[in-house]
């Protein structure tokens, strides 16, 4: 069995990918710079790592190109994001929070999900974030592009279903996990299972079930506080704490 994690040289991915690497898929990942790219490759010689950059140019056709060199996937995971802390809500950072995380990434899920549909069966997963779940002040692209993921992935599994393909499409949500270590096993049963959404941890589900759900004038003031509110819950810091 073969995957391809793109995302897979640092954090998550790279915990991802390690799992799949364990349990003997043929495993590919991609990764931003050829630093982290080297790494992987000394940290796991029988994997492939390849350079990729979402927020260039045909991010869509260099995916799916990579897919016909790799030979095909039977699991494909995008884990690649950019965290941007913006409370400025400059547009430079803002266009690169969504031309990585929204533009990107779907480019990314397309050429994947153009794939499977070829080939008439797969397992697509996206690691989205918490953040998707309501705006927020320090980070409105970054939150918003999230947003717009859960919504893709949504209507890609929906594709799926019309055309009655098993093709699963799992959105992964993390909340505050840090480095991803210990989270790498998590991830992998969620995409083996085929689950719709994983929230990691797993009581996060419950949390953003009510954040969901609070009056609009409540979330307009809860920037004060609810970090505050919300830390016995966080595994690390947020990452404008310094890196998480
Ligand atoms: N860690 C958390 O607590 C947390 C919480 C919520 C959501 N998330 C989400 O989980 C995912 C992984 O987060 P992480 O903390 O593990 O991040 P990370 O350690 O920074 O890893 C991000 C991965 O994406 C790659 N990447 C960055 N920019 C890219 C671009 N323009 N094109 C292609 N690949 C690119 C990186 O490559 P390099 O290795 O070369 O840098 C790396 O492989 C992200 O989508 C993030 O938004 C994380």
């Amino acid at each position: 069995m073969k995957a391809l994690v793109i995302g897979g040289t640092s954090g998550l991915g790279r915990a991802l990918a390690a799992e799949f690497i364990a349990a003997g898929w043929d495993t590919a990942v991609t990764g931003l710079r050829a630093e982290t790219v080297m790494a992987f490759t000394a940290a796991f010689p029988a994997a492939r790592a390849v350079q990729l950059d979402l927020a260039a140019p045909g991010a869509m056709p260099a995916t799916a190109s990579l897919l016909d060199f790799l030979g095909g996937a039977d699991a494909v995971v995008v884990c690649a994001g950019l965290y941007a802390e913006n409370s400025g809500a400059d547009w430079a950072v803002e266009e690169k929070a969504i031309a990585v995380n929204a533009t990107g990434c779907a480019a990314a899920l397309n050429a994947a999900y153009s794939h499977f549909k070829k080939r008439g069966s797969g397992r697509l997963a996206c690691i989205t974030s918490i953040g998707g779940v309501r705006g927020n002040a320090r980070c409105p692209a970054y939150n918003a592009a999230k947003a717009f993921l859960f919504n893709y992935l949504e209507g890609l599994r929906q594709n799926a279903a019309a055309a009655g393909l098993p093709i699963t499409v799992t959105n992964l949500v993390p909340a505050y996990v840090g480095d991803g270590a210990g989270c790498g096993r998590q991830l992998l049963e969620a995409v083996l299972k085929g689950r719709r959404t994983v929230y990691l941890p797993g009581y996060w589900r419950l949390l953003a079930a009510l954040y969901r759900n609070l009056p609009d004038l409540l979330h307009e003031k809860m920037f004060r506080w609810h970090y505050l509110l919300l830390k016995p819950f966080m595994r690390k810091a947020p990452r404008w704490q310094g890196k998480a």
